[in-house]
């Protein structure tokens, strides 16, 4: 019996071929980093165009649409532009500051009028022997300076420390959650960070470039997408359409039971982005989190965790993935169940806050671990189907190479460098698109 049902949803996903007109080839790399989209890099963004067409196709005007796993915003950004109102919801305060960032345009002439003020006093200002990053709730210790000069040289920490001063001066709340972005996006380039790596990797002979011009050159690019963002939303009469972006966590979202009309996301992949770790230089400077550990355990996806309960996941698929990778590498075995149990606990959510009738589209890839294929889809499908939705619809859709990393290690299932990857990871993703039953 349990056998026969994994066979049904096998059997839905093999005869699927790629639908071209998902993969969106043609888009240029402006095209898809139009108006507040370019604020910030974040790892496997969406493209707009694909959550703004789902959100077409699966919703109206005025409609109430959520986003679990909001990263960077794209879902927010274009939900509003659409006239949709969104909530966005992520544990990861370095993506809560850029969707905040994102969603928020800022009237153009004031933001350049605060740009004026912020370089003028950059110019200006002594320098401050005290670094004052906004958060004020952890202590500012040895221990802190000393993870700062890891990653930060003496002459560049003085200069983020003027930009962070000059920033906390500016009266309106909007402005200086513009600068701290453009501040956040400008770590990684003035740090020793390994600038070719996605991984946390110093290089210490990297030629560090001067933060004032790299921070004041990134704030002028994105005052110009903050203007093109302005004028689109003026024109489609959106500019107080709400976009409420959250950091929290996606199994507690801050949304009424079935308010939701429409559901687009994109989840973390078990084991292949430690977005903790890949943000720490802004999480760092932030003051977010004192214990990277402790901040990591929050993480749905993350490897090596010390909690969390993998019981229940409702899927006889998942059920034979992780046995098969139990005969390998039983740590691996428990990520995976713990990550299929988590991702359950986030769908009966979306289940709570969509209404009846309501989409939920999911947009997830399959990747390897262990040399067992890891069917997310097939597994989220059958967790669905458990939960009560009916699948309306899977799309198969090809990833422009820009977008997603396509190789993996085989041993870590964690994204690596071409050469030393043992096979490409997923040039196609799934988009499941589950309806809940009436
Ligand atoms: C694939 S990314 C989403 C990218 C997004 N679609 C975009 O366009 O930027 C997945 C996100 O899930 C977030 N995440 C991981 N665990 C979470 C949790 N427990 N609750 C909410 N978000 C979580 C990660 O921080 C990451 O931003």
């Amino acid at each position: 019996m349990v056998g026969s049902r994994i066979a049904t949803v096998l059997d839905a996903f093999n005869g699927l071929t790629p639908d071209p007109s998902w993969a969106f080839l043609d888009l240029t790399q402006k095209q898809t980093r139009y108006a507040t989209h370019g604020y910030h890099r974040y790892p496997a963004k969406f493209i707009p165009q694909l959550a703004a067409r789902l959100m077409r196709e699966y919703s109206h005007e005025g409609d109430l649409v959520i986003d679990p796993f909001m990263g960077s915003g794209t879902t927010l950004v274009e939900a509003k532009l659409l006239r949709r109102r969104s909530v966005g919801v992520d544990i990861n305060p370095v993506a809560h500051l850029v969707a905040h960032a994102k969603t928020q345009a800022i009237e153009p002439a004031r933001l350049a009028h605060a740009q004026n003020r912020l370089t003028e006093r950059l110019i200006a200002s002594a320098q401050p022997n005290l670094f004052e990053p906004p958060n004020t709730n952890l202590p500012v210790n040895a221990e802190w300076h000393e993870r700062l000069r890891y990653w930060f040289s003496e002459s560049t920490l003085r200069q983020l420390a003027r930009i962070q001063h000059a920033i906390n001066e500016l009266e309106n709340e909007d402005e200086r959650v513009f600068f701290n972005c453009a501040l956040s996006h400008t770590l990684k380039s003035v740090s020793y960070w390994h600038d070719r790596s996605v991984k946390p990797m110093r290089k210490l002979d990297k030629s560090i470039p001067d933060a004032f011009e790299v921070f004041l050159r990134h704030a002028k690019r994105m005052a110009q997408g903050n203007r093109e963002f302005w004028n689109l939303l003026c024109e489609r009469d959106a500019l107080n359409i709400p976009a409420l972006p959250y950091c929290t966590d996606a199994r507690e979202l801050p949304v009424a039971d079935e308010t939701a009309a429409l559901v687009v996301t994109s989840p973390p992949y078990v084991t292949s982005y430690e977005y903790a770790d890949l943000h720490q230089l802004s999480v760092l400077w932030f003051r977010w989190a004192s214990d990277l550990r402790m901040f990591r355990e929050r993480f749905i996806g993350r490897s090596n965790s010390v909690h969390g309960s993998s019981d229940e996941m409702n899927s006889p698929l998942a059920e034979r993935i992780t046995a098969q990778i139990m005969e390998t590498n039983s740590r691996k075995a428990r990520e995976v169940a713990l990550y299929f149990a988590e991702m359950l606990a986030c769908f009966r959510e979306v289940r709570r806050v969509l209404r009846r009738g309501g989409y939920a589209c999911i947009v997830i890839g399959n990747t390897h671990l262990c040399g067992v294929e890891v069917q997310n889809a097939q597994v989220f499908t059958e967790q669905l189907t458990a939960l009560g939705f009916s699948i309306e619809r899977v799309v198969l859709r090809e990833i422009p190479s820009k977008i997603l990393p396509r190789t993996r290690d085989k041993a870590t299932g964690k994204f690596a460098k071409t050469h030393d990857a043992d096979y490409v990871a997923y040039p196609t993703e799934y988009i499941v698109i589950a309806r809940k039953q009436l």
